[in-house]
């Protein structure tokens, strides 16, 4: 996948791009135009279009220079009043204006710094969405089709500008953007790759493939290791399929933090969810492809997390498999020995998610004895149903742990909203023959879900994160295309950057 370049111009005397973003506030248009914009850009003063100009939120308002001019265009990003300005106003029409710029087939566009000092939000942080948004422009949709796109990407390089040196904080912000928008540009694009090009052994292998020349340690489990690690629960949702589940686990330990123990992530890997026996209408069925949206987001910010070197010991852990009904798959009622010994009567094999996760957790603790465990999983129709397709479920015990995940949520734009793990529900699981049912009613379906892997994370601190709903969007937005989303990979980088323990 090309990746957007970053360059820094530090002379306005060569100040050059196709285009310049400037953003201006509503009410302040008379003093968007910065001496330094002034000094390259004389004619913006006495353009035409400027009688034009707008700066309500959303507004784009392009303006010409000649041709010839090393800055022959200035887009001005209507950012409204000062007072009600957020980050994410400036994230979304930063993605706006790129998407302009690959319309119009420009191949350089440029970000003058002083405007932006000028906002009423941080600068780092402001120069961080820019790269962020401006990054994810970069996807593209068209990946599997045999023509060359009918409107490539051809923007492929912002520059940065600013009169004098631009200093490390400014820089390093700018690539944390950009590294940011990376990863979650790899999780979109696997999370849309159909389950035939990306069956687990598939998956598996683009996963060592992508850390070998990376400081991760990769290990990868087959079926055979997977049986004798007695993961009763998680083959029971494999044993249905042609493919063979994998079970992936990616290690970063950076010096003078291998002997901590680790936080841990657990991505759920349906590659395919077909309700199994169970199975499900027609309808959507289709976009089940991309029910291993967890596993991605955890791997995509694993490959982030050792590209930054993040000071912290943190373990990925990606159980991988398809839900399919065949001649072997687990049939409604049966009762299977999951890896911590107990066993489950399973209902309802759609309900397939919580058992590959209970396995993951059991191992987490077995192996890792972890400090923390967060889980990511399009887990439940139930938290979609509840809370939509903008913001996900988050379930954990611990106020402090809820803080820190809702801080990182909120720099990486991805909202998470507090569900209960209501303990007085934890009785709907019983099971007349078994330790537990995965399954409890229809009502509080994603909190009953959640209770269930709460149950197997048992005394260590746990987070359960439902992002069913959010991994996918129906309608195109400036920021992600029609498709899988991504949603959480920023999340769960956010959390490592601020220092997890
Ligand atoms: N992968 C689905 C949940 C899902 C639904 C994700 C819609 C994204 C969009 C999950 O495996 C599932 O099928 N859950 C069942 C559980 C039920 C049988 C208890 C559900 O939510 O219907
Ligand atoms: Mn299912
Ligand atoms: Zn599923």
């Amino acid at each position: 996948m090309t990746h957007l370049e970053l360059g820094f111009q530090e002379k306005s005397s060569d100040w050059h791009a196709d285009i310049m973003l400037v953003p201006i506030l509503e009410g302040e248009e008379k003093t968007c135009i910065h001496p330094e914009l002034d000094k390259v850009c004389p004619w913006l003063t006495i353009a035409p279009a400027m009688r034009d100009l707008q700066a309500k939120e959303g507004a784009l308002t392009l303006v010409h220079g000649h041709p010839d001019l090393p800055l022959p265009r200035v887009l001005f990003l209507g950012l409204g009043n000062r007072k009600d300005l957020e980050t994410d106003t400036v994230r979304t029409l930063i993605g706006k204006a790129f998407d302009r710029c690959q319309d119009l087939g420009l191949t350089q566009a440029a970000i003058p710094l002083a405007p932006l000092a000028e906002l009423p939000i941080e600068r780092e942080r402001l120069l961080e969405e820019c790269l962020y948004a401006a990054a994810l422009s970069m996807y593209e949709s068209g990946f599997l089709k045999k023509k060359e796109p009918s409107s490539p990407k051809t923007c492929k390089r912002l520059v940065l500008c600013a009169e004098g040196p631009i200093s490390d904080g400014d820089r390093n912000a700018a690539e944390r953007g950009r590294n940011a928008a990376r990863a979650t540009l790899l999780a979109r694009r696997l999370a849309n790759t159909p389950a035939n090009l990306l069956s687990p052994d598939l998956f598996a292998r683009c996963i060592v493939e992508e850390t070998k020349n990376t400081s991760l340690r990769c290990t990868v489990l087959d079926e055979g290791a997977i049986e004798r690690e007695r993961m009763g629960s998680f083959l029971a949702v494999a044993k249905g399929s042609a493919n063979p589940p994998r079970f992936v686990i990616l290690e970063h330990a950076p010096e003078g933090y291998a002997g901590e123990p680790p936080v841990v992530y657990i991505g759920k890997g349906i590659c395919f969810d077909s309700g199994g026996i169970s199975l499900k209408p027609a309808a959507k069925m289709h976009q089940m492809k991309s029910d291993m949206s967890g596993a991605c987001a955890v791997f995509s910010a694993m490959l982030a997390i050792a590209s930054e070197e993040l000071p912290a010991h943190i373990v990925g852990i990606l159980p991988l498999a398809e839900n399919m009904p065949g001649g072997r798959a687990t049939r409604p009622g049966d009762v299977v020995t999951a890896l911590n010994g107990e066993t489950i009567e399973i209902t309802n094999t759609d309900a397939e998610g919580r058992l590959i996760l209970a396995d993951a957790i059991s191992y987490a603790k077995n192996y890792f004895a972890p400090s923390l465990i967060i889980d990511i999983a399009t887990l439940t129709g139930a938290c979609a149903v509840a809370l939509g397709d903008e913001v996900a479920g988050l379930f954990c015990r611990e106020e402090a742990l809820v803080k820190r995940i809702l801080d990182a949520s909120r720099i990486a734009g991805e909202p998470f909203w507090q569900l209960p793990l209501w303990k007085n529900y934890a009785k709907k699981l019983k099971s007349d023959i078994a330790d537990i049912c995965h399954t409890g009613p229809r009502e509080g379906g994603a909190i009953n879900a959640a209770l269930f892997l709460a149950h197997f994370a048992d005394d260590t601190p746990f987070a359960h994160l439902d992002i069913a709903g959010v991994d996918w969007r129906e309608k195109a937005h400036p920021l992600c295309p029609r498709g899988a989303t991504g949603f959480g990979t920023r999340t769960l980088l956010e959390l490592a950057r601020g220092g997890i323990k």
